[in-house]
Order: structure tokens, then sequence, then C-alpha cells
């Protein structure tokens, strides 16, 4: 990593309050916007909290090994949470790759790292399961260096900027209890440079479902992309999968997908009268034109702004390297610091 350390900024040395990464390796979806691009929003806007939002592209490498995905995906992704209202002024939004301290604290990480603690990461156990149930030889086959040591290049994403309190899914809680770990080992080896960063799981918005009313995700391609036309998002709402039952005859909000999709959207009083409604008997193909147009209604203004930027990716990159600029400095200093710390330092 020959990066000249010559950037001179106005240091900002506050740490992150708030840090959370996006994967770039797919398209925004409902699912996304109201598990994590909403709660950040609100986040981002708050002028007493260091924010921290950034796309984790190098995190997509281990993902797929298409290059023009990836672009397409960080465009997609950058442009959609910009549109939804990020405070990208307030808070701080960049690509992780602008930032090289990263893959080098990544690097003093992982010789620190215990193996053991890697063989238990649950996404590289259950790559091996797989390929046991698959009778291969090699319980490791296809499986890369980059999906083993994920939890340390996230550990990196995080520890780079000493965040305090990190948003994720439920999926990702190992994920920030090997971070800990990890930073601990340095406090412990060399000096106490780091936060314990915790985890924030958000119990009320973290799951929504798919149109076949598993967990919307795009692994189960059951997803509605966020910025599709008026007339697609029409579309894949009345695609919901629901049960037979006849106009008049009374339903179950509770069992519903449409429902809990609305509710994932509307007020507390809204979703009220729709349960009302449920229990009426309201015929699906009213409940689902219903849902589209309360969907609809949030998302017409962002659409059209999103379509604008993707337009204009230029104006994209000239946000994310403000972004770039004001995360590196603090990361280009906190690094000498822990550069001094391990004894890689200047000699004279
Ligand atoms: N692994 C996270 C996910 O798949 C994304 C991510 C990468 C992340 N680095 C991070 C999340 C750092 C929080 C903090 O969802």
């Amino acid at each position: 990593m020959f990066v000249t350390r010559t950037f001179q900024k106005d240091i900002n040395m506050k740490n992150a309050d708030f840090l959370t990464g996006i994967t770039t390796s797919g398209t925004p979806h409902l699912g996304n916007y109201v598990g994590a691009i909403r709660p950040a929003v609100e986040t981002s806007k708050n002028k007493e909290l260091v924010s921290y939002y950034f796309l984790a592209d190098y995190h997509s490498l281990i993902k797929n090994h298409d290059p023009g995905l990836r672009r397409q995906s960080t465009l997609e992704i950058a442009a959609a949470w910009i549109a939804l209202g990020l405070d990208y002024k307030n808070c701080i939004f960049y690509r992780q790759s602008d930032i090289p301290e990263i893959p080098e604290l990544t690097w003093i990480l992982t010789s620190l790292s215990a193996k053991g603690l890697m063989n238990r990461a649950h996404a590289y156990k259950a790559a091996v399961a797989q390929n046991q149930a698959d009778e291969h030889k090699d319980p490791d086959k296809g499986i890369t260096m980059g999906l083993f040591s994920y939890p340390v290049l996230m550990a990196a994403d995080i520890l780079m900027f000493n965040a305090a309190k990190v948003p994720v899914g439920r999926d990702q809680v190992q994920h920030l209890e090997m971070t800990r770990d990890i930073a601990a080992r340095f406090n412990h080896v060399y000096k106490k440079l780091f936060i314990l960063p915790e985890v924030v799981v958000d119990e009320d918005s973290a799951v929504l479902s798919g149109l076949d009313g598993r967990k919307m995700s795009k692994s189960y391609n059951n997803y509605i992309p966020l910025f599709d036309t008026e007339k697609r998002l029409r579309k894949m709402v009345m695609k919901i999968k629901t049960n037979s039952l006849g106009p008049d005859e009374p339903k179950d909000p509770e069992t519903c997908t449409l429902f809990s999709i609305y509710n994932a959207f509307a007020t507390r009083e809204e979703t009220r009268a729709m349960e009302k409604k449920y229990r009426e008997g309201i015929a699906w193909g009213t409940a689902k034109q219903e849902l589209f147009e309360y969907i609809n209604a949030i998302l017409e203004g962002p659409r059209k702004q999103y379509e604008e930027l993707i337009k204009n990716p230029g104006d994209i990159e000239a946000i994310l390297q403000q972004g770039a600029e004001k995360a590196r400095s603090f990361s280009v200093p906190f690094l000498d610091k822990i550069r001094k710390a391990i004894g890689i330092a200047s000699l004279g």
C-alpha cells in the first residue's frame, strides 16, 4: 500500500457515533429501504451525531466476480441513498475503496486474528456444510480467502473510525462479536487505541416479507426494486402472493404478506384502519391497489431524483469524493497512530 501520507485537511478526530456498510452487489429494494436506508437517513440528519455510511465494494468482490454488476450496483445504491434523503453534507458518505487505510488496517488486524475464530464464522461454516452435503472431497471447495477473512475486513471498516455503534441486520451480529474480539486483542498486544463497538439490531424495522412471503432478499429473488417505473412497481405489487379467500370474506392481517408490507410503510393509525378493512373482508385486488398507491406516493418524488442522478453519475462521484475526503481526515492520522503503536514508523 504505497500511499503518500501528505493528506492535510482540518483534522476531524471525532470517533464515529454510528457506522454501517452496504455491500454493492445488487439493486436496492423495498426491504433495504425499511431495514437500513430509512433509519440511516433519519440518523444522517442528526446534527449531534457523527455518522458514517459507506458502500462496501471490497466486500462485494467476495460475492460476485462481475465488474459491470459491481459498478452498476455501486451507482444504484449511492443514487438510492441520496434520492431518499441521506443528508450527505451532515454525515460521512463514502466508498470503501476510496479509503486506502482500510486495506492496510485489514492486514494489521489479519496478523492478530485467530484462524480458529474465523473457522467459526457462520458464512464460512455454511459454505463448508454445503460442500459436505454435496459430498465433495474437499470441504473447502470453491471457498476463497476473501470469504474466509471477510470478518477481518469488516472489523477494519469499523475500527478504522472507532465506531461506537453499528446498526446491522441480525445476520451480522456474529461479525460484530468478532470485531470486538479483534479490537480487544490489538488493545492488549499493542496499545489501547480501539473502542469496542456495539451492535444495534433494530427489532421493529429489520425484516420485510417478499413476493413469496419469505424475507425480502436478493438471494431469494423475491424482491420489489425501489426504483422501477411506476407501472412495474404496480405489476410487482399485484404479484404478491395471497390466499384464495374471496371478496367480502374476512381476512387475517397477521399472516398476510401484503399487510406486513403495508405495516412497514404506513403510520400506526393507517395500519389499524387497514386491519379493520381486512376483518371486514377487503378484496385482494383492492388491498393490492391500496398498497401500491401508498408506496408509490412515498417513492414518486425520490424516483424522479434517482433517475436524474443515474443520468449524471459525475454528480454522485463528486459526493462520494467529498465523503472520502472527510473520512480520510480521520483515517489518515488514526492509521499513523496505529502504525506507531505496532512499530512501523519513520526511523529518522
Ligand atoms: N457485511 C455487511 C452486510 O453484508 C456489510 C458491511 C461491510 C458492514 N462492512 C461493514 C456493515 C461494516 C457494518 C459495518 O450487510
